[in-house]
């Protein structure tokens, strides 16, 4: 019989941040209240049609008015870090400098000021999907002034809570907020402009987080010592069959058109990899595409992104197999421009929601392929995580046991590949507003009543898991025997 496998000693550094996150709008609630003006998600659930059920965030956790019951869980883990989300619309009520709602300041102050006097560092993301809604009407993430919108945007965020936070991150995953906003429609703002706006938009993301970082740079980090990064998501990707050259150069393709598109500008080349240029460029040929450029160029004139992530922000949560597309279309879009097709591989368990394959190994492979390609970066794994959907099972035994084996695979990580991860926040705190999914998809350590009108909050059996291996700081992890990489 195979004996279990252990973390005996301790791997992680003894700074190690133990984290779990949430963001503004699937948690907050108060969607109108106290002066806070619309976002572009709340124009999206409002609209009907678009969400599980016409769900939507006008309460959620009610986070706004229940933070007190928030702290009580973060203290209940013993967790060292959180990530939280700030609501643009909330400070800057039409996203401008030009009003600052003083309650949104004062509910942000009170979150930052009762972590740290709990002994739990914040790590603030500026923007989470939620967009103030009076700069889509401007255009949005489309337009290029935006980047200067959240340029201003982030220093007032750094001005006035920067004393304190020190961790920031400018934008949450880029990739899956142009795709799934702008090329597929199931996100705010509900787009579907095929194979071009998705380029447009995650262009107008980097640009934004590389104003920001340099205003950082030159105004604030000499005095406030924090660092600045930008939440990107990957999935981990393999050959289907990798004795075939067409699988294997598919799968290359896809790390490119997933990952590599914002590394390479921030951490390798300052520019898009050039297997993304060649292929969009292919694809203008072919189908005869006569829009003009889809894949915008960085200006000289402008702060650069190369160098503008003070460590490395990972979201992951699923692998993929991959193949070469046989099927081909008649008009540009993304797909098209990847040329890939993701199959699940049936041995994997799916978790709750059907894009969810449970590969804890994954990240490990990942974590590698990002020491390899960005030169070694710290490292914070900043949202991982396992869904329920249906009958709540507070007894959640498989959620308990993903976080083992990803934590064991972290520290695998660290141990084995020498890879410099600096922390792990678990997605999430709480079950909360699932984007297009409504509430019928929980992610929460604590499960969240959402018929009540107090949103009780209760642990999940994975809640005391997490606490307890934050407690052993990651040692004697145990796995079921048999799983795991070696
Ligand atoms: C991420 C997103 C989170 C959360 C998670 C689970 O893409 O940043 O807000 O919803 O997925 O699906």
């Amino acid at each position: 019989m195979a004996l279990p496998q252990h973390v005996p000693v301790q791997v992680f550094p003894q700074d190690f941040a133990w984290g779990a996150a949430t963001a503004a709008y699937q948690i907050e609630g108060g969607w109108n209240m106290d002066g806070k003006g619309p976002s572009i998600w709340d124009t999206f659930c409002h609209a009907k049609g678009r969400v599980f059920e016409n769900h939507s965030g006008d309460v959620a956790c009610n986070s706004y008015q229940l933070w007190d019951e928030d702290l009580k869980c973060i203290k209940q883990l013993g967790l060292t870090h959180y990530r939280l989300s700030f609501s643009w619309s909330r400070l800057l009520p039409d996203g401008t400098t030009s009003f600052v709602n003083p309650k949104g300041v004062q509910y942000y102050n009170k979150v930052i000021n009762d972590l740290i006097s709990n002994a739990v560092t914040p790590m603030v993301t500026l923007n989470h999907f939620d967009l103030p809604q009076a700069l889509q009407d401007v255009g949005g993430w489309k337009s290029p002034q935006i980047a200067d919108f959240f340029d201003n945007y982030a220093r007032f965020c750094f001005k006035t809570f920067g004393d304190r936070v020190k961790l920031w991150l400018t934008i949450n995953e880029p990739i899956i907020y142009a795709k799934l906003g702008y090329e597929k429609g199931l996100f705010a703002p509900g787009l579907k402009e095929l194979g071009t706006s998705v380029y447009l938009v995650a262009h107008n993301m980097l640009r934004a987080h590389a104003k920001a970082w340099h205003s950082y740079d030159a105004h604030f980090r000499h005095e406030q010592k924090g660092k600045v990064s930008i939440a990107l998501n990957s999935d981990w990707a393999e050959p289907l069959d990798p004795s075939l050259p067409g699988d294997v150069a598919a799968t290359k393709r896809y790390m490119n058109f997933e990952l590599d598109w914002f590394t390479c500008p921030l951490f390798g080349t300052g520019d898009y990899p050039e297997s993304m240029k060649c292929r969009i460029e292919a694809q203008n040929r072919e189908l005869g595409f006569t829009g003009g450029e889809r894949l915008p160029k960085f200006s000289e004139d402008e702060p650069k992104p190369l160098g503008t992530a003070d460590f490395f922000a990972l979201n992951y949560y699923t692998s993929r197999k991959v193949k070469e597309m046989t099927s081909c279309s008649s008009e540009v879009s993304l797909a098209g421009d990847l040329g890939a097709e993701r199959v699940m591989d049936p041995s994997w368990p799916v978790s709750g929601v059907s894009w969810l394959a449970v590969v804890p190994e994954g990240l490990r492979k990942l974590l590698k392929y990002i020491k390899e390609t960005c030169n070694n970066p710290a490292v914070y794994i900043t949202e991982n995580g396992f869904s329920q959907v249906g009958p709540v099972e507070l007894e959640d035994s498989d959620r308990c046991q993903f976080y083992q084996d990803t934590l064991l695979e972290v520290s695998k990580a660290v141990s084995k590949d020498g890879v410099n991860v600096r922390g792990y926040f678990a997605w999430s705190l709480l079950d909360n507003f699932e984007w297009s999914d409504g509430f019928s998809v929980r992610f929460g350590l604590f499960h969240v009543d959402f018929c009540s009108t107090e949103c009780k909050r209760t642990m999940y059996r994975s809640g005391k898991e997490y606490k307890a291996i934050i407690q052993r700081h990651g040692t004697n992890i145990k796995v079921e025997s048999g799983k795991g990489s070696k």
